[in-house]
């Protein structure tokens, strides 16, 4: 179990950024994962669907309960995959998973949300991003971790480029959501930007 204070426990340069003791002891977090099961089903068919996580998909259809039923034994049985529940106070409140996992050209590309719509804010995101890292690059010793984002999602790109990734893409009307394209920006990270950025990090 990690104590994550947000603001606090992350070794990144966090110019202009002030965060007070009391904003500290309100947002300390006991925050852990765990592999995704079956038995999350229902937990991860009610957050995919909720309006601040669907938002920023890129399927633009309310998931139906036979798409949920079909979609989650298939990857969760799918070893380029892997997905983990994420906990706060034992709880759970998100979800992060790896997608792509390529061993031979020793890459992979992932995503997250915060499934509890209270817990957004809150210094979680942060916690995903930095367990996720260290599991590519330090467990898994990958060369290079990708990830897409619509381009007005302000929180994931912000988030993404605070850890240092670097914009490598940008697809312009690549999807269509809510009746009109949209615009994608493509993240990666290396494993040597990675150690160098984090080589403190424990
Ligand atoms: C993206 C998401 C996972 C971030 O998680 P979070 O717990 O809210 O993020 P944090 O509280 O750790 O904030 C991390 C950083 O994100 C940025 N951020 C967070 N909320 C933001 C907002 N509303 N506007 C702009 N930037 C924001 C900030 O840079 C923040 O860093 P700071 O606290 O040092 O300023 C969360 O907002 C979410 O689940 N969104 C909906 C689903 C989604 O968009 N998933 C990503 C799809 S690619």
């Amino acid at each position: 179990m990690v104590v994550w204070s947000k603001g606090t426990d992350l070794k990144l340069p966090r110019q202009g950024c002030f965060v007070s003791e009391q904003e500290v002891e309100s947002n300390r977090l006991e925050i852990s994962w765990r592999p995704t099961t079956l038995a999350d089903s229902d937990l991860l068919f009610r957050w995919r669907n909720s309006p601040h996580v669907a938002e920023f998909q890129y399927t633009d259809h309310v998931i139906t309960r036979e798409e949920h039923d079909a979609w989650l034994p298939r990857v969760l049985a799918d070893d380029r995959r892997a997905y983990w529940i994420v906990e706060v106070d034992g709880k759970p409140v998100g979800l992060a998973n790896l997608a792509a996992i390529d061993m031979h050209n020793r890459r992979c590309e992932w995503a997250f949300y915060i499934g509890e719509s209270e817990l957004v804010g809150k210094g979680v995101g942060s916690w995903i991003e930095r367990q996720v890292l260290r599991e590519v690059f330090l467990k898994r010793e990958l060369n290079k971790l990708s990830c897409e984002v619509l381009d007005d999602n302000e929180a994931a790109n912000a988030i993404h480029r605070k850890f240092g990734f670097t914009q490598e893409g940008f697809f312009r009307d690549h999807v269509v959501k809510g009746g009109r394209p949209r615009n994608i920006i493509c993240y990666a990270m290396r494993r040597a930007d990675y150690l160098t950025k984090f080589a403190d990090d424990p």
